[in-house]
């Protein structure tokens, strides 16, 4: 309950209609490869910066980030960090603005594939660790790779170049939260659910689902 209700406060009721307009149009020139149920190959996302001060090169998903950030750095504190940084974070959030996104993502289910849809809370917690790391979230070549995925619910990059990319890690963060604004549904005990997908002209996307992890 206690996640509900921070999506609630967070996206507010007015998003839910967004979620019900059904199967939205692929942007022009992108297509959605699923003969798998994701377009590309799995990969490993390698991330670049620092981490409450630590400087790091690390592999894996954001949640599998800090905990090695925890292993080497036996005091870090990713809750205070979380804290912490809120504020500054916002302001940083405004510079981010995503000049290049294509919006409005595309929310479950829409054609070529069937995901199913993540808890939205959880999302919103490695949204939440995507924003205050100070790094770059690096995806191969035509490929994907987990940015968050903790109970149930991840987050993916996909890239559709034919080389590697690093994005800012909480700029593909705001795009899990753009999908959370726009495709959020509610069950009746008011526990939010989000699946989409977003994409960028820089040829990539993000991807928001259920997941084994
Ligand atoms: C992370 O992955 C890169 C290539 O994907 C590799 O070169 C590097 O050794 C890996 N680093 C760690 C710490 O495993």
């Amino acid at each position: 309950m206690m996640f509900a209700t921070t999506i609630m406060a967070l996206v507010g009721l007015s998003a839910l209609p967004m979620a019900l307009a059904g199967v939205a149009p692929l942007p022009k020139g992108l297509s959605v490869r699923t003969e798998a149920s994701l377009p590309y190959p799995l990969g490993v996302m390698t991330v670049t910066g620092t981490v409450g001060g630590h400087e790091i090169q690390l592999n894996g998903t954001i949640q599998d980030v800090y905990a090695q950030v925890k292993k080497a750095h036996p005091d870090f504190d990713a809750g205070a960090l979380v804290n912490a940084h809120k504020l500054a974070i916002r302001e940083d959030e405004d510079g981010l603005v995503g000049r290049n996104k294509i919006q409005p993502g595309l929310c479950c289910p829409f054609a070529g594939q069937n995901w199913n849809w993540a808890d939205a809370g959880r999302i919103q917690e490695g949204v939440q660790y995507l924003d205050h790391v100070q790094a770059l979230c690096g995806v191969g070549p035509r490929s994907c790779v987990r940015v968050s995925c903790s109970w149930r619910s991840a987050i993916y990059l996909c890239n559709d170049n034919d080389y590697g990319i690093t994005p800012n890690c909480g700029y593909i963060g705001s795009y899990a939260s753009d999908l959370i604004n726009q495709c959020v549904l509610y069950n009746p005990i008011g526990q939010g659910y989000v699946c989409g997908q977003e994409f960028d002209t820089d040829r990539y996307n993000v991807i928001v689902r259920e997941d084994s992890c």
